[in-house]
């Protein structure tokens, strides 16, 4: 037990998710909490969650990317609730795709929630941490910051948030503010039950895949980053500070590739034709490969000899101009009137057609 005075804390994007029980933790460690989301129904149903549990907290609409609602967002809980010296800028979003299909608008709206957002908010809480001389910072990043496939606009983000962390840590250290970042890996909540609904694949199967990469054997829960943050921003934790905590379940956790369409090639010949039957998964989703999929699919980097019809098809499962590439079932089926040598040779062999 400590004796310090009774906090008060920001979480932004605190409706839901790993940001509603981080809200929880902190309320249940003593701390009036400032629930900060879009989703105003949702900050206000985490605050009467605290509420009932007898713990202190308002819920507030706020769009972290703009500059105005967060000035009077976090004014309002300066006001209403408590001066504000602890921020966990934890709001999020994801707009997922491989680099030559990202828009700009896409990359900006991740830009603008994960980087902006935080330094909005944290520019307008530090303040309050600095007249009293305490402060705690603590930044939401990704394992997806080491670098992750359709995610170039988050990973960018979610590495960029690693760096103003550092830079508020040397900044602020002398305030008696420290800032943090925690890193999760694959966490159970809306954000990746959407990923694996985009994906077409349920979240069971989602989350399978990255079990395989995580040797504690189980998914995250929020609770389990909420823990961390609870750490970082006690009283006790003012010497840390600067630092990246990956809560991962291990070092690092991202999906296998092993369930790859690729692995799933496999040659058969049919009416006359010899066909590759591609099993209809994520990585063959329209948004990813439209217009780029011939490679990915792993039939040919070049063109397969004699296969008939636009390399989008492979993507949007149309039927080519003889109906050499179609979809049938969970299958992508591609017929080659004249295979290349090299996938005339899987035929031959019985193997699967390398990428
Ligand atoms: N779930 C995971 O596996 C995982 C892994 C690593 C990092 N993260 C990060 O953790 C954080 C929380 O993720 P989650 O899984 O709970 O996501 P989530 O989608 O369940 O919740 C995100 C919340 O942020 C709010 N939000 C989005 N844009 C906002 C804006 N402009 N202003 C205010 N609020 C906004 C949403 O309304 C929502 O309530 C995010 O920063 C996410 O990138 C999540």
């Amino acid at each position: 037990m400590t004796d310090a005075p009774p906090r008060t804390a920001i979480v932004t994007g605190g409706a839901r998710g790993i940001g509603a029980a981080i809200a929880a933790r902190l309320a249940a460690d003593g701390m009036a909490v400032g629930v900060l989301d879009l989703d105003e129904a949702g900050a206000n149903n985490t605050a009467a969650l605290i509420a009932d549990r007898g713990g202190r907290a308002l819920g507030v609409r706020a769009d972290v990317a703009d500059e105005d609602s967060v000035v009077s967002a976090v004014e309002t809980v300066a006001s209403d609730l408590g001066l504000p010296v602890v921020v966990v800028n934890n709001a999020g979003v994801t707009r997922d795709n491989l680099l030559f299909k990202m828009t700009a608008s896409d990359w900006d709206t991740v830009m603008n929630v994960h980087l902006r957002g935080a330094f909005l908010v944290s520019r307008a809480a530090q303040k309050y941490m600095v007249d009293a001389r305490f402060g705690r910072i603590v930044n939401i990043s990704s394992t997806s910051a080491l670098g992750n496939r359709g995610q170039a606009n988050y990973s960018a983000a979610k590495a960029g948030l690693q760096g103003f962390t550092k830079t508020l840590a040397v900044e602020l250290g002398k305030f008696g503010i420290t800032a943090n970042s925690v890193a999760p890996g694959f966490v159970e909540t809306e954000m990746t039950r959407i990923t694996a609904e985009r994906m077409g694949i349920s979240f069971e199967e989602y989350a399978t895949r990255y079990l395989e990469k995580i040797p504690v054997g189980r998914v995250g829960q929020p609770e389990d980053i909420a823990h961390v943050v609870s750490f970082l921003v006690s009283e006790g934790a003012g010497y840390v500070s600067g630092q990246v905590i990956y809560a991962a379940g291990g070092p690092r956790s991202l999906p296998s590739r092993r369930r790859s369409p690729r692995s799933d090639l496999v040659p058969e010949r049919s009416h006359g034709f010899q066909e590759v039957r591609l099993v209809y998964g994520p990585l063959l989703r329209p948004e990813f490969y439209r217009g780029g999929g011939r490679g990915r699919v792993g039939v040919s980097r070049r063109r397969p000899q004699g296969l008939l019809g636009a390399p989008d098809q492979l993507g949007g499962a149309r039927r080519g101009p003889a109906g050499q590439l179609h979809r049938g079932g969970e299958h992508f089926v591609v017929r080659y009137a004249a295979p290349s040598q090299a996938t005339e040779r899987c035929f031959r062999a019985g193997q699967r057609v390398p990428a």
